[in-house]
């Protein structure tokens, strides 16, 4: 796992490997200092001798500058390594999220790799930022200033031998208990990214809902939740700390007490006392820079755990080995389809369906809301992969054609569209990016959205905004349809992508659809039975099967749904 992760430093190695060197000379410095300090006390102030304190302090000071210069220099390539560490793993996350399939993407949830994108990896970077850091100074300096002592005064250096454990044990208490709740408060992070996204994105409902309190009220909670984990997970991590003082304070009265008898008794030099203290913090400090190290390997942990999850994730549709089956025609084809969205026999949002549709044929799809009109057509250009039985497109098992192939020439329009910041050409390109002026106009047409695109008065470079904010629900459908037309597929995809659009508009797009379209596949799925009359043939679904099929006289002769929804809204024309 950390192989993979560490693997991300890439280019940034050398300066990963340079900081660590750089930190030694800055430590090799720092614990000759001390030494300097008590040849100082020693020969230089005890004896009187200011010749000697001057000559030394020069020294010293040209040590400290000579420290403090690698310090600097490590810290920057410290700096450089994590921050492009970072770069990489995100732009590596962001890629593969890219490659994931709709199901892929239900299984973690948008804002869950939201969090994982920005904290979890925020957390990995301070993390690798410490290790290059901390990794090499902490045991260099813990053995270097081991030695001294031992060297200066193996009597006094016993008192390691009570303390170091000490603070070890407790450390290890510490953090094998923090683990689970770092990787709790990393979950209602989750929560509280999914709570602030959803809200975000559906801050015009919130509006026009007057919602504003509630959610406000329903964030507090959530924001109160990531607030009481990470005090629960930071209770622990800060008790380090204090207990660390202590270990030193105690360590420094013993030092005192029997180092002060051994000075008094001429046993010890009092320079060395001073010194063997400074060593003693060193030795502390370097112990605590360990503890930290391994409590920033703990908190990361999860988050590393977190961002290997979504890099080992397959993309469960990938494109198969023999990817290269040529379309036939615009036939579709579903033999014996079970579909579950949980990939769950017994739990099937598409039941047992037998389907055959003729290429250039129109279908319109009819059925209440849920009755998995949206999941059945997702199957068409492989949005999601069937559970079992087999669809057949254009003559081929979609499973054969490579994604870009198949999507190319089945084009959907989601039932809930977006559209990308940009000008409205940008985004009609998306169909296909060497769509000629002619080829847009025409596809606007059919999609009754060249006129109001004209009315505006930057035309077809009018900006959209994020989201496509600056068009009304009707006018975003139809471009939505005209982007889908630009790609000239075989098989076109309504999911209710007229919903917005008044009924006369409505019906010129079909009297379009069906001059210019004869021989494209049309799947019209609607609400209003005045979509899908003219269809060749309508499907009438059904809690996920389907209930019937057959032409619109002939289903208002046999199928009960379909008449009770076609007279209540001849009912509802009519009032
Ligand atoms: N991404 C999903 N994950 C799990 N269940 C889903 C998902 N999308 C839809 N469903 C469920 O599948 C059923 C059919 O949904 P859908 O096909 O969207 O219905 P329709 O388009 O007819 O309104 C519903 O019960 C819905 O809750
Ligand atoms: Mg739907």
């Amino acid at each position: 796992m950390y192989k993979k992760i560490f693997s991300h430093v890439g280019k940034y190695k050398k300066y990963a490997i340079l900081a660590p060197i750089t930190i030694t000379g800055e430590v090799v410095m720092e614990v000759l200092i001390p030494l300097v300090m008590a040849q100082i006390i020693n020969n230089g102030i005890l004896e009187g001798n200011i010749g000697y304190v001057v000559k030394m302090g020069l020294l010293m000071i040209l040590m400290a500058t000579v420290s403090l210069f690698f310090g600097a220099v490590a810290g920057r390539f410290a700096a450089v390594a994590s921050v492009g560490f970072a770069k990489n793993l995100r732009s590596s996350l962001f890629k593969k999220v890219q490659d994931f399939s709709f199901s892929n993407i239900d299984k973690f949830s948008t804002a869950s790799l939201l969090t994982r994108l920005t904290t979890d990896i925020n957390n990995t970077q301070n993390a690798f930022m410490m290790i290059i850091r901390t990794a090499f100074r902490a045991p260099i300096m813990l053995v270097f200033a081991l030695v001294m002592t031992i060297r200066i005064n193996p009597k006094l250096s016993t008192v390691f031998l009570v303390v170091v454990p000490v603070l070890a044990i407790a450390i290890i208490l510490v953090l094998t208990n923090a683990h689970p709740r770092f990787l709790k408060m990393l979950t209602k992070y989750d929560a509280m990214n999914s709570s602030v996204q959803e809200n975000l994105v559906g801050i015009r409902v919130v509006k026009a809902f007057v919602r504003e309190d509630h959610e406000k009220k329903d964030f507090e909670k959530t924001a109160d939740g990531v607030r009481k984990a990470q005090v629960f997970a930071e209770k622990l991590i800060i008790l380090v700390s204090p207990f660390m003082q202590m270990c030193i304070y105690t360590c420094i009265v013993a030092i005192l007490w029997f180092g002060g008898k051994m000075a008094i008794n001429g046993d010890m030099e009092i320079g060395y006392l001073a010194s063997f203290i400074t060593y003693v913090t060193q030795i502390l400090m370097s112990l605590m820079m360990l503890s930290m190290i391994f409590m920033m390997i703990i908190i990361s942990r999860a988050s590393i755990e977190r961002i290997c999850e979504v890099l080992d994730e397959e993309p469960d549709i990938k494109d198969s080995e023999k990817s290269s089956a040529e379309f036939a025609d615009g036939s579709i084809i579903f033999e014996n389809v079970n579909f579950s969205y949980f990939k769950d026999k017994n739990n099937l949002a598409l039941e047992n369906i037998n389907l055959k549709i003729n290429s250039g044929e129109t279908i319109g799809i009819i059925g209440g809301t849920g009755s998995s009109k949206t999941t059945l057509v997702q199957l068409i250009p492989r949005l999601y992969d069937t559970t079992e039985g087999n669809v057949i497109v254009g003559g081929n098992n979609v499973k054969d054609y490579s994604i870009e192939a198949l999507r190319s020439e089945v084009a959907m329009v989601l039932q809930k569209n977006v559209l990308f910041s940009g000008t409205i050409k940008e985004n009609l390109l998306w169909g296909d990016e060497n769509a000629t002026d002619e080829e847009i106009y025409d596809a606007c047409k059919s999609a009754c959205a060249h006129d109001f695109i004209m009315s505006f008065p930057d035309g077809y470079e009018t900006n959209l905004g994020q989201g496509g904010v600056n068009v009304s629900g009707g006018q975003k459908q139809r471009l939505c349809i005209a982007r889908a037309l630009i790609k000239k597929p075989r098989i076109i995809i309504l999911d209710d992508s007229t919903s917005a659009v008044d009924t006369a508009t409505d019906s010129s797009i079909r009297k379009a659809f069906r001059e210019k379209l004869a021989d494209t596949t049309t799947l019209i799925i609607a609400q209003r039975i005045s979509s899908v009359k003219d269809a060749d043939r309508i499907i009438v679904m059904d809690d996920g099967k389907i209930d019937g099929i057959g032409t619109h006289d002939e289903l208002l002769a046999n199928n009960t749904i379909y008449r009770e929804v076609y007279e209540s809204q001849q009912k509802g024309a009519e009032d």
